[in-house]
């Protein structure tokens, strides 16, 4: 079963591209379809879902597109709210957060406290987030900490990382065929099991999702040991 479920949510450009749209409502169908992957998620047990939705990389892309993008965080708080409250869904957020534009970070952490007691779903967004920059977020915490440790073991470290209280993805999906990391959950991704979908995220849906989520039951998860734990 899968508790933490991260995505990597690629392929919003090529979809609009395909369809004689913009990048910008590529992004759009992208925020769009969170809901229903969330919805949809919940229905198969999964606890904590983390999205990829912006990487400490991202702001190298033209400002027009990175300004649509920050736009777009308090649209989807707002549309979201609501359902979430109902679903009993928590949003979080990890990531360089503070380098978001003021407008973002305060309807993040109105939805952020309108949702705090919620307890079925945890939904982790990834915003200003790089794996590279988490650990070095996570070393200079533990450099500043006054009751820094003389060593440090990899469950001490991982204390220090932005959300220590979450276990590690069970499975990471990428949508849109690209197989590689780019810089996701690099330390928590360790023994994570790989699920690569050719469709782009905004077309992702429940029946991809189902497809994932069985080849993931089929997987001999041994941590490096010899018998297989499930
Ligand atoms: C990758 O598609 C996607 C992103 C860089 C951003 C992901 C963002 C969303 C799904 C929506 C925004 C989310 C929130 C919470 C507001 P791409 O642009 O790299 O696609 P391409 O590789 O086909 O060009």
């Amino acid at each position: 079963m899968v508790n933490h479920l991260a995505i990597i949510m690629d392929g919003n450009g090529r979809w609009a591209q395909q369809r004689g749209l913009s990048r910008s409502e590529g992004h759009r169908a992208g925020a769009e379809n969170i809901g229903k992957i969330a919805e949809a998620a919940m229905k198969y047990g999964v606890r904590y879902l983390t999205l990829y939705a912006f990487s400490t990389e991202n702001w190298k892309r033209p400002a027009p597109e990175v300004n649509f993008l920050m736009k777009l965080i308090p649209v989807f708080c707002k549309s979201r709210i609501a359902a979430m409250v109902k679903n009993g869904i928590r949003l979080r957020t990890v990531g360089r957060t503070g380098d978001l534009p003021l407008f973002a970070r305060k309807a993040l952490l109105e939805a952020i406290d309108k949702t705090k007691d919620n307890d079925k779903l945890t939904l982790n967004l990834a915003l200003s987030y790089g794996g590279r920059a988490e650990i070095v977020d996570a070393v200079n915490a533990l450099l500043q900490a006054p009751d820094r440790p003389e060593k440090i073991d990899e469950a001490t470290f991982s204390r220090y990382l932005y959300a220590p209280d979450i276990p590690d993805p069970d499975l990471m999906i990428r949508t849109s065929g690209e197989m590689r990391l780019s810089n996701f959950l690099l330390w928590e991704l360790s023994y994570s099991e790989l699920y690569v979908s050719p469709v782009h995220w905004p077309a992702f849906d429940e029946a991809e999702l189902k497809k994932a989520l069985d080849a993931f039951e089929n997987r001999n998860r041994r941590f490096g040991d010899v018998a297989a734990k499930k």
